[in-house]
């Protein structure tokens, strides 16, 4: 079974956002939406979330799942505001649970901010399956830039989040609380033992040198042939000592600190203030 994936790129974060469609229906899922937002001004845009939303709607699709493969760093999820927009039920992987409770104290977050998950509509766990219409989706729970990161198959694609990026950009990087490029490693293993003609769509692209033009599909056989970083049975070893010395040298992203106190929350701002007004903490020297 083939699903019918329409990307979109957002240039401001380097993120892929996805449509995933039943070639036989009208369902679709969404994977890894983006929400804009200008840290400078601390002002959000939907521009993003609204090209995804026209094209929903100019194909007459219906919204089933809005999936989030982790909670990202690096951009703000536009679930809530597509959820309102198409319905869909917003998912995410059972270990947000030690994600929310890490940085429930980074942030100093009160007792109103619940470290249980309950802010999404579903917690998956590896081995999990869901419907997008006729199309069986099944969870692969891969940890490693996250602990909660989840790899969604569906049909013959893979939403492999921030584990594999292209294969000459090679994988995420494993240095964020409760990261592992051990975890990673063994999670990246187990994707490439998904059948060699397994599409393959990744979470971020950053052209690396040498190529002149974004990319976000590629082909487990691919990966196994030329992933600079796991490719051509790159060894467990080998492949940890180059991902934590390249972590090391690794800047925070921009948007981490506004990402995770809104992804942490499934793309809900905090609790309004009494005049009805949000703000963002700015934890002083704690990443
Ligand atoms: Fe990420």
């Amino acid at each position: 079974m083939q699903p019918a994936v329409k990307a979109f790129f957002d240039d401001a974060t380097n993120t892929i956002s996805y449509v995933v469609r039943d070639p036989q229906g009208s369902s679709c899922a969404i994977v890894d939406s983006v929400l804009d937002f200008d840290y400078a001004s601390g002002r959000t845009d939907t521009r993003s979330a609204d090209e995804v939303i026209a094209y929903v709607e100019a194909e007459g699709l219906k919204v089933e799942w809005i999936l989030e493969t982790h909670v990202h760093a690096d951009h703000l999820s536009a679930a809530p505001y597509l959820q309102e927009r198409l319905g869909g039920k917003i998912g995410i992987g059972e270990n947000i649970t030690i994600v929310q409770d890490t940085f429930g104290k980074v942030f100093n977050e009160g007792t109103e901010f619940q470290r249980d998950g309950s802010q999404f509509d579903a917690l998956f766990t590896e081995g999990d399956t869901f419907m997008v219409g006729q199309m069986r989706g099944e969870v692969m729970h891969t940890p490693g830039h996250t602990p909660a990161c989840l790899t969604y198959v569906i049909g013959d694609a893979a939403f492999v989040g921030d584990t594999l990026f292209m294969p000459d950009f090679g994988t995420a990087r494993c240095d964020f609380p409760g990261g592992s490029s051990e975890n990673l490693y063994n999670s990246v293993q187990r994707i490439l033992a998904l059948p060699e003609e397994t599409r393959i769509f990744v979470g971020h692209d950053y052209l690396p040198t040498g190529r002149d033009e974004y990319k976000w599909e590629t082909t487990v056989a691919e990966q196994k042939a030329s992933n600079i970083h796991v490719g051509a049975g790159a060894s467990k070893d080998d492949f940890v000592s180059m991902r934590d010395a390249r972590d090391a040298k690794l800047a925070m992203p921009k948007l981490i600190l506004p990402s995770l106190q809104v992804n942490m929350r499934a793309g809900q701002m905090p609790q309004p203030d009494d005049n009805g007004d949000v703000f963002l903490k700015v934890p002083v020297n704690k990443l």
